[in-house]
């Protein structure tokens, strides 16, 4: 089996990918359509062409825009469900997917309705597709402290649906910091925790994340390479990051992708994984990412082989299951 025939083997677990951010342009027009929405595009080729973005914020703005369309149940399923057959097709067993209720609940769509159209759609998966899933739901960091604690009690009732809660939206000026109260509330109530840190932001927001947040595990934490002290940490704990290599080309992030540092992270000792994000805006799924590090990385399959065992290592789901799958992984 050549490189590229083992990432497609690879049963793969995700554990960073925006449910908002796998809103496909033609799916994203047939909810136009039916909710009688306009959105300012005229066809899938003008959306595609305005997807070139030159940071997090101008990919956001789009991000939250393409959102609106989204009003009924049956819009939350649509988009889970697709997403969830991309999986299929990419040998995804598992993912712990990020929705954003801040941005509908914003629009006076229900809290419930979000999530009970995810919920059916992941339930689908399970019998359909044999993929398991949780469900992460995430603070917008650039709205205020008080938001995000009455977000947090909307998730309350549902606390055996949601199996933790993130942190995302625009990173630099809104460190972990800021959420620091309502974090320890979500510990308090059960939730695990993970947090965007390192993205665009410095080295110390990961610190923040670490040791205020007190983290499961770091969302991108690529830029923790500019503190040694903080590598040898990450390291030891063996503290995942879920790492995004065509998001981080597609934000500028990283100028190509030749200069990714994912290997030299992983030579490391780190516990980093391979994630889409948002895969509709940043030009793929799983296996596409996969492509890109291994085509500009020249990755080993030993490489590739630890980047799918790390996945199951770092996901949510218990000891026995991540034994089933890493030993499969092992076997290839
Ligand atoms: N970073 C921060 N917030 C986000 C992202 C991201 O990559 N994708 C969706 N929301
Ligand atoms: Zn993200």
């Amino acid at each position: 089996m050549n490189q590229l025939e083992l990432i497609r083997a690879l049963p793969k677990a995700e554990l960073h990918v925006h449910i908002e951010g796998t809103f496909e342009p033609e799916l994203m027009f047939a909810i136009a359509q039916r909710n009688n929405i306009e959105i300012p595009y005229k066809s899938v080729a003008e959306v595609k062409q305005a997807y070139n973005f030159q940071n997090l914020q101008s990919f956001l703005d789009i991000y939250y825009a393409g959102a609106k369309v989204l009003i009924h149940e049956q819009d939350f399923y649509d988009l889970t469900w697709a997403y969830l057959e991309k999986c299929h097709e990419d040998h995804v067993v598992h993912t712990e997917i990020f929705f954003d209720p801040q941005t509908h609940t914003d629009r006076g769509i229900a809290f419930k309705t979000v999530l009970d159209g995810i919920l059916r759609a992941c339930q689908d998966a399970k019998e359909k597709l044999s993929i398991s899933s949780h469900l992460i739901m995430c603070f917008l960091r650039h709205l205020s402290e008080e938001e995000a604690f009455k977000t947090l009690e909307q998730a309350l009732p549902y606390k055996d649906q949601i199996i933790g809660i993130g942190l995302d939206s625009s990173e630099v000026g809104n460190p972990p910091a800021k959420f620091e109260r309502v974090f320890a509330k979500a510990r308090e109530a059960g939730f695990l925790i993970v947090a965007h840190a390192g993205e665009e932001g410095p080295a110390e927001y990961v610190w923040q994340a670490l040791d205020l947040l007190k983290v499961n595990r770091i969302d991108h934490g690529v830029s923790s390479e500019q503190d040694p002290v903080l590598m040898q940490r990450l390291a030891k704990e063996r503290m995942p990051l879920t790492v995004c290599p065509l998001s981080n080309l597609k934000l500028c992030v990283v100028d190509d992708m030749q200069q990714h540092n994912i290997k030299r992270l992983l030579e490391q000792g780190l516990c980093v994984t391979v994630n889409s994000d948002d895969p509709s805006y940043f030009g793929g799924y799983m296996n596409d990412n996969f492509v890109a590090i291994y085509n500009a990385l020249n990755l080993s399959a030993d490489d590739l082989k630890k980047l799918a065992i790390n996945s199951f290592e770092a996901s949510f789901i218990d000891e026995k299951e991540k034994k089933k799958w890493i030993d499969q992984i092992n076997a290839l």
